[in-house]
């Protein structure tokens, strides 16, 4: 199985490798099924924008990195609802939240690396809210890789999941963090921690961010944790970065925004290049392949040469490297 822009489908070679489903979460189209040129279209008017996809391509290539798409759409609804109440300055969903924090931590413990689902599947109105629940993903995947205990691992989800709240309620964008802090604190069973993470999260060690400038050691890993991956986020969903540069991009500011353990478990916990992503290997014109797997290394893939049908794996092959990513319309 993998994973297409819904631009690239092709009805003559592809069929559905999972349901398409509307907002509502009613099935459009079930698995095994090919689209019609004309329902492919009707299927970007309302918002879908990638598909899971069999085709000859597609063989071993494994999705376990990603998460359950429908568990991300449920999360991503708990999330927005936290905004609607903290807009009508009533309390927060708070048995949602917890549940919510709960099931994500189960998904980054039962998988070796984590691979994002992109905010861009979800409706526009809806990708701040995506944005939240990659964010929390991604640190949890970090607190996993420093070693962290369940009891931390939540408070680090909880303040991560509501980490931009504030944008809910402050006026100002400078001032979300502290409206968020302010509105996490309101509620007795959050932690205070997970307050701060709101808080915090746009303050740099370098002590150039804001709201407060705190430097170095003042500013609560836990913060630190969030900050990273709402950059590698943003890198990747709003700028349009492909994970290994905007992996590249985080790395260059170790010690200058965060510190170094943290830029380190992060980069120990995330994928240059995903499963399905087309690549070109400095092995010459055989070089063109596609990530099947990963396995023990997370910036070694498992790559499968399309001419040769033939599987290296970079993590046992030190002097091949990754030249550049192709676009789909280059593999053919
Ligand atoms: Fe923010």
């Amino acid at each position: 199985m993998r994973m297409i822009n819904i631009e690239d489908y092709n009805q003559n070679y592809m069929q559905l490798a999972k349901p398409i489903c509307d907002a509502k979460k009613r099935v459009l189209l079930g698995t095994g099924s090919t689209i019609h040129p004309k329902y492919k279209e009707k299927l970007i008017q309302l918002g879908i924008r990638y598909l899971f996809i069999e085709d000859s391509k597609s063989k071993g290539i494994s999705m376990e990195e990603m998460m359950d798409m429908p568990t991300w759409l449920d999360i991503i609804s708990i999330v927005e609802n936290a905004y609607k109440s903290a807009e009508a300055k009533s309390p927060l969903p708070l048995t949602d939240i917890q549940k919510s924090v709960k099931q994500l931590i189960e998904e980054v413990s039962k998988r070796p690396a984590i691979m994002l689902i992109p905010t861009s599947a979800v409706d526009q109105g809806l990708s701040l809210f995506a944005h939240s629940v990659n964010v929390t993903l991604l640190a949890l995947q970090i607190g996993k890789k420093i070693g962290y205990t369940f009891a931390q691992l939540n408070d680090l989800g909880i303040g991560c999941l509501l980490h931009d709240i504030g944008k809910a309620g402050a006026t100002e964008q400078e001032k979300h963090p502290e409206t968020g802090f302010n509105m996490l604190r309101a509620h007795r069973e959050i932690s205070l921690i997970s307050a701060h993470i709101a808080y915090q999260h746009h303050e740099t060690i370098d002590g150039k961010g804001f709201p407060r400038n705190l430097s170095g050691e003042d500013i609560l890993e836990f913060a630190q944790i969030c900050s990273i991956a709402n950059d590698y986020e943003n890198l990747v969903s709003k700028e349009g970065y492909v994970p290994h540069e905007a992996i590249e991009k985080i790395m260059a500011l170790n010690e200058i925004k965060y510190r170094h353990h943290i830029v380190l478990a992060f980069s120990q916990g995330i994928i240059s290049y995903p499963p399905g992503t087309n690549v070109q290997l400095n092995i010459g014109s055989k070089g063109k392949g596609i990530v099947t797997r990963v396995v023990s290394n997370p910036h070694r893939p498992i790559v499968r040469l399309i001419d040769i049908n033939k599987e290296i794996d970079l993590s046992n092959q030190p002097t091949i490297i990754v030249e550049s990513i192709l676009e789909e319309s280059y593999m053919d």
